[in-house]
């Protein structure tokens, strides 16, 4: 695992960006897998600056984004689907029909939106992580073998995504559908951008800790290829 250590949220939106250029202007029809949360938000203005100052193209990009919440709306303004045109989406020239965002709550719905990713390789896969040490909503415990699927949401994710839900817990959805760990694994190139002194423990335990599924990320130690951006607050744990 490659680590890059930031000075501040900033710099490491800007490193991250670095990696992301690189493969989306390796070849025609790049494949990505995108996250959502405030760790890739950085990421994806520096993608917007880009590509309206220097032309970047997304034309030919492909999205699959690893998660969205069960039982609100696409037009819901908290759901993942919204975020992503917001926040990425509506901003650069990819053809809305390459990018896809999970949604639904059954076994189906999973199998589909596994069978649509079997078509294609992932060639970075962008991932944020929880304080928790979640991936995607694979929370601790998930099985490191599980592909798409259907979670309930714990706790602690419930009372840290309060905040895009007026502070409410009852208003957060309990359940999300998510790609799984064995999804997340396959992709060719896993890119995971973290800041913030809450996320120092889980950031241990990914690179240092064991492997375990007590700490979902650190399956990442058995991936060939990851690039860990991370703040100085995040990494201050690091040895
Ligand atoms: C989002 C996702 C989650 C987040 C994680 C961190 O698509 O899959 O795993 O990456 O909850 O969220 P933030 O970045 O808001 O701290």
């Amino acid at each position: 695992m490659k680590v890059v250590v930031c000075k501040d949220y900033d710099e490491m939106s800007q490193k991250a960006f670095e990696v992301m250029k690189e493969v989306v202007t390796s070849k025609p029809g790049v494949v990505l897998g995108l996250a959502t949360g405030s760790s890739p938000v950085g990421l994806y203005k520096c993608m917007i600056k880009d590509h309206e100052e220097n032309g970047t193209s997304y034309k030919d990009v492909v999205t699959y984004n690893l998660d969205e919440y069960v039982g609100i709306d696409r037009s819901n303004p908290q759901s993942y689907y919204t975020f992503m045109k917001e926040n990425l989406f509506d901003h650069i020239d990819i053809d809305p029909n390459n990018t896809h965002v999970p949604y639904g709550s059954t076994k189906e719905d999973c199998e589909g939106y596994e069978k649509e990713l079997e078509k294609v390789s992932i060639d970075l896969q962008l991932l944020g992580i929880g304080r928790n040490g979640h991936i995607g909503f694979n929370e601790p415990g998930t099985p490191f073998d599980e592909m798409t699927h259907i979670v309930d949401l714990t706790q602690s994710t419930i009372e840290a995504n309060a905040r895009f839900f007026d502070n409410d817990m009852n208003k957060v959805p309990k359940q999300a559908i998510t790609m799984g760990i064995g999804t997340i694994m396959k992709s060719k190139k896993v890119l995971m951008v973290v800041s913030g002194p809450e996320k120092a423990e889980a950031v241990k335990a990914t690179v240092e800790g064991p492997v375990t599924t007590d700490m979902p990320a650190s399956v990442l130690q058995n991936h060939p290829d990851v690039t860990l951006v991370v703040d100085e607050a995040a990494a201050s744990l690091l040895s």
